[in-house]
């Protein structure tokens, strides 16, 4: 049974594959719609946190290729807590086809997989966002027309969609860096596979603390919120220690090329991102949230067609 949960257990092939399939759904579903590929199926939909992109472009995906979405939010099956996670997913495997979770601990969407016996999607958890990964690789590839030695800088708070971006700048061939505040950098265990990936493709990896230093010469400048769900309690202390990591009109002037601007939204405009730089003609914002519709229509097709 195969899953998509961690963009480190699928071949850079594979991956090229589902852009492929992507590209080809998308220019399908513009020039007036997608066959019913999974008429008869249905996903569930687990949410521990809110949502809306992921919860909308799921249930859009599956509406568009013939199947049914089911929506479970955090108060309904009390995953792990009124039923264990096993038998979740032992039950649900027996109604449903696909299951998309967003969970907290990372180890909770890997442990639906392990005794789920239909496909197991990981919809965000705190480690990972593997379907927005792919959804801006999707973005970046539509505007260079290519991924190979393009440079992407995250800047930020290095966390869950920072790590899947890493992953998937690795696999496509894009050199990765990050400009995080000391403490805030991504691990070393989720780099060093990163490292290895990357050099494999030609691409290399960078931490900076510097993001002045960061993002010269870079193609593709990526951040997100500060806070994540359920870091709330040490916002504010996250919040002072990031205000330099603003992604704004003078780090962009700084970067010395026209480098397209990323956020996987929800964004804190006057945080991360200011309002003109998030609105102006660099950003591609809307077009990554359109795109999670795309990119995770191949991801169904693959593993529930
Ligand atoms: N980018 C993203 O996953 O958005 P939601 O949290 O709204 O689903
Ligand atoms: N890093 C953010 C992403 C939201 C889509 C979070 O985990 O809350």
């Amino acid at each position: 049974m195969r899953h998509f949960i961690d963009l480190s257990e699928w071949s850079s092939d594979e991956l090229r594959h589902l852009i492929d399939l992507a590209v080809q759904l998308k220019q399908e579903w513009k020039s007036g719609g997608n066959p019913p590929i999974l008429a008869g199926k249905a996903l569930a939909m687990v949410f521990q946190k809110p949502s809306l992109r992921t919860r909308v472009s799921f249930e859009m995906c599956m509406q568009h290729l013939g199947g049914h979405a089911l929506m479970i939010g955090p108060d309904e099956i009390g995953l792990g807590k009124r039923e264990s996670i096993a038998d979740v997913a032992r039950v649900l495997s027996r109604y449903v086809q696909g299951i998309m979770a967003r969970v907290f601990a990372h180890d909770h969407v890997v442990q639906l997989a392990v005794h789920a016996s239909v496909p197991v999607i990981n919809g965000l958890s705190d480690d990972q966002h593997p379907c927005q990964a792919m959804a801006d690789l999707l973005t970046i590839y539509e505007h260079y027309g290519r991924t190979e030695g393009l440079r992407v800088v995250y800047v930020g708070d290095g966390n869950n969609v920072a790590a899947s971006l890493g992953q998937v700048a690795a696999h496509f061939g894009m050199s990765f860096a990050t400009a995080t505040p000391p403490g805030f950098e991504l691990s070393e265990a989720m780099l060093s596979p990163i490292r290895a990936l990357a050099s494999q493709h030609g691409g290399a990896v960078e931490t900076f603390h510097d993001p002045l230093e960061a993002v010269r010469g870079a193609d593709v400048i990526y951040t997100d919120t500060w806070v994540s769900m359920g870091q709330e309690v040490d916002a504010a202390r996250k919040i002072e220690a990031l205000r330099p990591y603003q992604v704004n009109a003078q780090l962009l002037a700084n970067v010395g090329k026209p480098a397209i601007v990323m956020h996987c939204l929800p964004a804190h405009r006057g945080l991360e991102l200011t309002d003109d730089v998030a609105d102006g003609p660099q950003s591609v914002i809307f077009d990554q949230a359109e795109n999670r519709l795309h990119a995770q229509k191949a991801i169904l097709v693959h593993l529930m067609a």
